[in-house]
């Protein structure tokens, strides 16, 4: 609690939230009076743009992931309705479907996600055919293959779509399918980014998260090297990955933080609290292992769950159905990147924005609170 209440502080502090808050919210809607009054009304003197950006290029993104529908999609059902939780801000809410990525850890050898995907024409194929329904993230990282993850959707996607967004980690060595080794040194960092930058076939990433803290190295040490290659224009958005209020709030002051990825689910809740405090903040958080699985092990144990699949069966859907759209309603900042290798749980966690956005399904989802 202490932890949040610091964050709390530390963007009451800043002086900028109207400028940075108010595109933001004009490009939800929300212009010139509305604006004021939203920001007056709801307290977002507390919202800061250090994690949104010090600079235009760094507020991009979270306006970019949070509010922006992916062109083409069949999303008519998806029509705006609140997404309230918890002492939320009275703000638009976001599409549900636009802020569901694909997780592409899973698109490695087995087990571990170590080594190439048994069968990569079949992965560039569940890439695609991601993208055709609307998703407009994608969700890799250096350690995943390590390195294979990363290359399959730059063959999946050439030339990348400019709507297409890509998130990738850094900070983790990985030798063998069981061995997860961090090295968060500066120049070690720097090398993971020209490294994925090749892998990715791209000028800059959009998003490239420290995969975790490296207990040998300050952790300020690690994100200020993100930070500076921000400032070189080769990673235009820093994002922090398996880290808790704490290190949030020590790490704000050397640089905007785009988005936040941890562990979050139905049944992992242990940041109720920091999903709310980043939302309150426009900062987006990509909850992973949104279906409860071990990231080293195949299947989805929410799909399983026997109070999801009762919930599910009251709402035609399915149970994976139904935790990945808790998670949309959860808070409007919050991005799932549920993973998988099979075209027609693609298919079926897609539809999961759908349910989200029902409103009929709505109290069924809320009961799970
Ligand atoms: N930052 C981190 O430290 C970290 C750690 C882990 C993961 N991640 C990211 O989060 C993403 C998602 O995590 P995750 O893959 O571990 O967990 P997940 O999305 O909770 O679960 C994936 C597993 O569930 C199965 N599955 C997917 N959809 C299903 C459905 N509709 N019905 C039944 N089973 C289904 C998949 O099997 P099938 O292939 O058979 O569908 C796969 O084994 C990863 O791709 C990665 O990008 C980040």
């Amino acid at each position: 609690m202490l932890g949040i209440a610091a964050i709390a502080a530390f963007w009451a502090a800043s002086f900028n939230a109207y400028t940075y808050l108010a595109p933001l919210l004009a490009s939800a809607g929300l212009t010139g009076g509305a604006v004021t009054l939203v920001l007056f009304a709801t307290g977002l003197a507390a919202v800061t743009g250090n994690l949104l950006g010090g600079r235009a290029a760094d507020r991009a993104l979270a306006p970019t992931l949070l509010a922006t529908p992916p062109p083409g999609a069949r999303d008519g059902h998806d029509t705006a309705r609140p997404l309230p939780r918890r002492g939320l801000p009275a703000r638009r809410p976001r599409r549900p479907s636009a802020r569901l990525g694909y997780g592409a850890m899973r698109l490695t050898g087995q087990p571990g996600n170590f080594g190439s995907y048994a069968d990569p024409a079949v992965g560039i194929a569940l890439l695609r055919r991601a993208y055709d329904p609307g998703v407009r993230f994608v969700d890799t990282a250096r350690a995943y293959g390590p390195g294979h993850d990363e290359e399959l959707p730059a063959r999946a996607f050439d030339p990348w779509p400019d709507d297409l967004l890509v998130a990738t980690k850094v900070g983790i060595d990985k030798d063998a399918p069981t061995s997860i080794v961090s090295d968060g040194r500066p120049e070690a960092l720097a090398a993971h980014v020209r490294e994925s930058l090749e892998r990715l076939r791209r000028d800059s990433l959009d998003l490239v998260y420290l995969h975790r803290p490296d207990p040998s190295v300050p952790l300020e040490e690690s994100v200020g090297a993100l930070h500076a290659m921000r400032e070189q224009g080769l990673v235009p958005h820093v994002g922090l990955s398996n880290v808790n209020a704490a290190h949030v709030t020590a790490l704000l002051p050397l640089g905007p933080v785009a988005a936040v990825q941890n562990r979050y689910s139905v049944v992992d809740r242990d940041d109720d609290a920091l999903v709310d405090a980043l939302a309150a903040a426009g900062v987006a958080y990509v909850p992973y292992g949104p279906l409860g699985a071990n990231p080293l092990v195949q299947g989805a144990p929410l799909a399983a769950d026997r109070t999801l699949r009762r919930a599910a069966a009251r709402l035609d859907a399915t149970a994976s159905q139904v935790a990945i759209a808790w998670l949309l309603r959860s808070a409007p900042n919050v991005m799932p990147v549920p993973g998988t290798t099979s075209a027609a749980h693609l298919e079926e966690n897609v539809a999961a924005a759908a349910l989200a956005a029902d409103p009929t399904a709505a109290a069924g989802l809320d009961a799970l609170r």
